[in-house]
């Protein structure tokens, strides 16, 4: 079964997406950051779906930003990657994804963390 599948199709992920936004904007390391942007919240979690049906094997097609143009600029930290992080894993948790594809999720999103840290 894809990693898609196993954490609930379009309808799990788009759940678990909504929460992890959430998350975001009540966590105190990077809420600030999402108070001048461009998308409006619902973009926001629309979006963070569609990124991650598509890195899950889901059948989407991410047609948005990539991660390197969306965060360019942003001087993103390591605390503030690990705050996202913190926040995703936070949201599987709640909606009782096994640690095995946690594991898998925390991979995934961690491959891109040289495109958002910039050095
Ligand atoms: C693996 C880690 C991350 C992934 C996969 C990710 C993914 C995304 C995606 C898919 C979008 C929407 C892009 C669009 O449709 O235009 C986005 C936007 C955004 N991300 Fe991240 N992100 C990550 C880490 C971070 C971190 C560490 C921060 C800073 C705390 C951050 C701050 C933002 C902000 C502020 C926006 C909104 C940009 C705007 O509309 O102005 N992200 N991210």
């Amino acid at each position: 079964m894809s990693l898609y599948e196993r954490l609930g199709a379009s309808e799990g992920i788009n759940n678990i997406a909504h929460d992890i936004v959430e998350n975001h904007f009540a966590n105190p390391a990077i809420s600030s950051r999402f108070n001048n942007m461009k998308l409006t919240a619902e973009e926001l979690k629309s979006s963070a779906a569609k990124f991650f049906i598509a890195g899950t094997g889901g059948p989407v097609d991410y047609q948005g930003k990539d991660m390197l143009l969306t965060h360019k600029g942003m001087n993103v930290s390591a605390i503030e990657f690990m705050a996202v992080l913190d926040d995703v894993l936070e949201a599987l948790t709640k909606h009782e994804i096994g640690q095995r594809e946690q594991e898998e999720v925390l991979f995934i999103l961690y491959s891109f963390r040289s495109d958002i840290i910039l050095k």
